[in-house]
């Protein structure tokens, strides 16, 4: 099937993605209270673009932004297991807070990968925050620290998420049926 054919259903309204995201921003700040130093917000390329720009304006954490872009799919929409990263943080993270924004975890690998590579980069914490959380599909050892919601496991599109760089424009977030 090509993205062209697809018929799309909503799982998640423009309201529903508010309040996750509400929710998400609530519990970061209530977290990173009293810290010290920016809060470094690592939006990971592309997917997350949308998520971390509605996130980091909601946040009252004092912070600055920095992206990450990571591959492990290609063109597949299943996980080839090998991450590698395509554009790296700029900002220096040793001793800091680093906050990583995704938009999805699904097996777990690219998150896993990119905290431990802030970690060894000398990051002082390094959380996690997903939008959507497919849990049963986890492979490796990683959960995010603040997760929108957990969704079954289905291919969903829009808000960031694309299928074949497709639909990341929509609004809501969709299921892709066929
Ligand atoms: P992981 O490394 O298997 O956890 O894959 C995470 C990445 O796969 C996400 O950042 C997305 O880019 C992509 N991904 C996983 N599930 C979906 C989906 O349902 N729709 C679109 N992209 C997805
Ligand atoms: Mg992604």
């Amino acid at each position: 099937m090509e993205p062209s054919s697809a018929k799309l259903k909503t799982l998640y309204s423009q309201q529903q993605i508010a309040q996750m995201v509400s929710n998400v921003a609530n519990a970061v700040d209530t977290h990173f209270a009293g810290i010290q130093t920016p809060l470094i917000v690592v939006g990971v390329l592309k997917g997350a673009w949308m998520f971390h720009a509605d996130l980091v304006r909601q946040l009252k954490t004092d912070l600055l932004i920095d992206f990450i872009r990571a591959s492990s799919y290609g063109h597949s929409t299943t996980t080839s297991g090998v991450v590698r990263i395509l554009k790296d943080i700029e900002v220096d993270i040793r001793d800091r807070d680093v906050l990583v924004v995704e938009e999805i975890i699904d097996s777990g690998r690219t998150l896993k990968f990119i905290r431990d590579r802030l970690i060894q980069g000398g990051a002082r914490s390094v959380k996690i925050a997903a939008l959507l959380d497919k849990k049963e599909r986890r492979e490796v050892d990683c959960e995010a620290d603040f997760v929108g919601a957990v969704v079954p496991n289905h291919f969903v599109v829009g808000y960031g998420l694309d299928w074949q760089e497709r639909f990341r424009n929509l609004k809501e977030v969709c299921i892709v049926s066929d």
